[in-house]
């Protein structure tokens, strides 16, 4: 379904995708693992059209979505959601505005269409009745799951997720990869999330691809990626200091 080929970005001096080419999966979540730093959010921006690549084709059902124009690819966008690094609530906005949002951006629904969607994509996150509370009376692991209700609001088919879990306590880390695995399930998306958290990863991933140095150096399943003999991999997953990774 998604298929990045031969991506390259660059800022300024700084290369940060390097080559770089993935297929993800229709149905199946893939996660991308790497570095801090290393271009893993940028990836993310390419693969829903937010960054272009300096050159390369992202390609989401055979359509490049790097020759769209402006209109096209908020057709396209229609399919994705996305839950972003820190859930990225609109703060000035009460839960339920935050999740009717894509639905007012992009359809044109009644405001009992709208509320009615809300109330149930709340409920599928396990938070129902909180549409008049502020994103500021909810803790971390509430506003996640708000920033996921918002990102299925529309009922997209991709899901796009980033570091879900980082900065979660434990318990709360498996609740929201335990509500991404039933999200994935009752809607069949195709999701893709960045995550640091070993655990989790092999948890929630139908697919694991390593981002290294601009290029997916791996790619497989959890128990091909358990067996790795690359270095870099060994190295990333045991959390050690020695190896090829430089630590700067
Ligand atoms: N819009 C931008 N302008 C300039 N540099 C950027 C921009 N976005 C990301 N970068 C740089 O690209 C590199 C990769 O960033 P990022 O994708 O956020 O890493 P991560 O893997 O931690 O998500 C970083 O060095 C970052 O500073
Ligand atoms: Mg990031």
């Amino acid at each position: 379904m998604i298929r990045l080929v031969d991506i390259h970005k660059s800022f300024g001096k700084q290369k940060v995708l390097d080559g770089l080419n993935l297929d993800i999966e229709d149905g199946k979540t893939t996660v991308i693992i790497g570095r801090s730093g290393g271009g893993k959010s940028v990836l993310l921006k390419h693969i829903i059209g937010l960054m272009k690549p300096d050159s390369g084709q992202v390609l989401v059902d055979g359509v490049d979505m790097t020759r769209l124009n402006d209109r096209d690819l908020n057709e396209i966008r229609k399919r994705f959601g996305m839950l972003f690094q820190e859930a990225a609530l609109f703060d000035s906005m009460t839960v339920g505005e935050n999740v009717a949002f894509p639905l007012r951006e992009h359809g044109k629904m009644k405001e009992e269409e709208i509320w009615q969607i809300v109330a149930d994509r709340l409920r599928s996150v396990g938070l129902s009745g909180v549409e008049e509370k502020m994103p500021s009376e909810l803790s971390g692991g509430m506003k996640k799951r708000v920033g996921l209700a918002r990102a299925i609001a529309m009922r997209p088919e991709i899901v796009l997720f980033d570091e879900p879990t980082t900065g979660l306590d434990p318990v709360m880390t498996e609740a929201i990869n335990q509500l991404i695995m039933d999200t994935q399930k009752n809607f069949n998306l195709t999701c893709v999330v960045i995550s640091h958290d070993i655990e989790s990863i092999f948890r929630i991933g139908h697919r694991i691809a390593m981002l290294y140095e601009g290029k997916i150096i791996e790619h497989g399943t959890p128990e091909e990626i358990r067996a790795s003999i690359d270095p870099v991999m060994v190295q990333f997953l045991s959390g050690s200091v020695e190896g090829p990774i430089v630590i700067m």
